[in-house]
């Protein structure tokens, strides 16, 4: 059994928010009418695979945040996340006011809870690394970033770090990157971090900054950083070339391996958010004659012959 097959024994002691809104002017113009969101990764929306990375996490209470036109056509297509064993609910981001806003407009719903925040165009694939997630996201005491291995570090927000975990600065696209691991979109915060994003001011492109969120915990020493290591992968599919990479990459390694990344319906079913007689009846209510649907049937097939 793979790690991301595996039952949760302790529920994650944090709340996730999706953070799916945005221009996405780097798509223009399959954007114009569209969500990024909703754009296609190879064989399914694109927002299944922050939404699956938080399920693998053990996160089953999720607040959807999107724009005022494209909230209604995601909770179309989630619901209220019964199906999957999930708590769904949405909040509208009236203007892209940057991605420190998610946790204001989280206030009432991270409540006294940790938070995980993730960006609805980031897409990751992380094998056993799970597992040091876990470790550092349980003991995690105010912000925990994740880095990871770019070749181009002068394009991201950049993270310098000792002794593994240790932050010593972030720098937004650094001329002289101190090191070439990039900041991505997956971000774990202890409750307090709702009165700090509400105390940050608009940065000169009228954003609250994700970054200078992140140097506040920085400030205080309370701030440590994943390595992501080799053999990961995380694509941040909002460009026409990178959303094609990212299609590319699910197809290879989904028709090398027969086994789909990001199945939220079968992370569902492995997580124990839902059970076989559940996951039967989702998929029988799934039209007829997509792969997606013939998949998760082989997997009713499977699972009952082994009861
Ligand atoms: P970006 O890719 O930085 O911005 P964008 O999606 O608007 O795209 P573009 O730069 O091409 O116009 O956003 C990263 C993710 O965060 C993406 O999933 C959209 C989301 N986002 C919001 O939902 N609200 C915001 O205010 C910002 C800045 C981003």
């Amino acid at each position: 059994m793979r790690i991301h097959d595996k039952p949760m024994k302790n529920k994650i002691p944090y709340k996730g928010i999706l953070l799916a809104g945005g221009a996405g002017k780097r798509l223009y113009p399959m954007t114009r009418v569209f969500s990024k969101q909703l754009l296609p990764v190879y064989d399914k929306p694109m927002i299944y695979y922050p939404l699956a990375t938080l399920m693998l996490f053990g996160i089953s209470e999720v607040l959807i945040i999107s724009t005022p036109e494209d909230a209604p056509n995601i909770e179309k297509l989630l619901g209220d996340g019964s199906n999957i064993g999930l708590k769904l609910s949405y909040k509208v981001q009236n203007h892209p006011n940057g991605i420190a806003e998610a946790l204001v407009l989280g206030d009432d719903f991270i409540g006294n809870d940790n938070v995980c925040l993730i960006l609805g165009d980031n897409i990751f694939y992380m094998g056993d690394q799970l597992n040091d997630f876990f470790k550092i996201i349980w003991k995690n005491e105010g912000a925990v970033i994740c880095g990871y291995h770019v070749p181009d570090p002068e394009r991201y927000g950049i993270v310098e770090f000792s002794d593994g975990e240790h932050v010593l600065s972030i720098e937004e696209k650094p001329k002289n990157p101190k090191s070439n691991f990039a900041v991505v979109g997956l971000y774990f915060y202890t409750p307090d971090v709702v009165k700090k994003a509400k105390a940050l001011k608009p940065s000169s492109r009228k954003e609250l900054e994700i970054t200078d969120l992140n140097k506040e915990y920085l400030q205080e020493n309370r701030i440590k950083v994943l390595r992501m290591c080799r053999g990961t992968a995380w694509m941040d599919a909002g460009t026409p070339d990178s959303l094609m990479d990212a299609a590319q990459f699910v197809q290879m390694i989904e028709k090398r391996q027969g086994l789909k990344i990001s199945c939220i319906e079968e992370i569902a079913l492995n997580r124990g958010f839902i059970d076989i007689v559940q996951f039967a009846k989702l998929v029988d209510n799934y039209e007829d004659g997509s792969d997606y649907k013939r998949y998760l049937s082989k997997i009713v097939g499977e699972r009952k012959q082994n009861v």
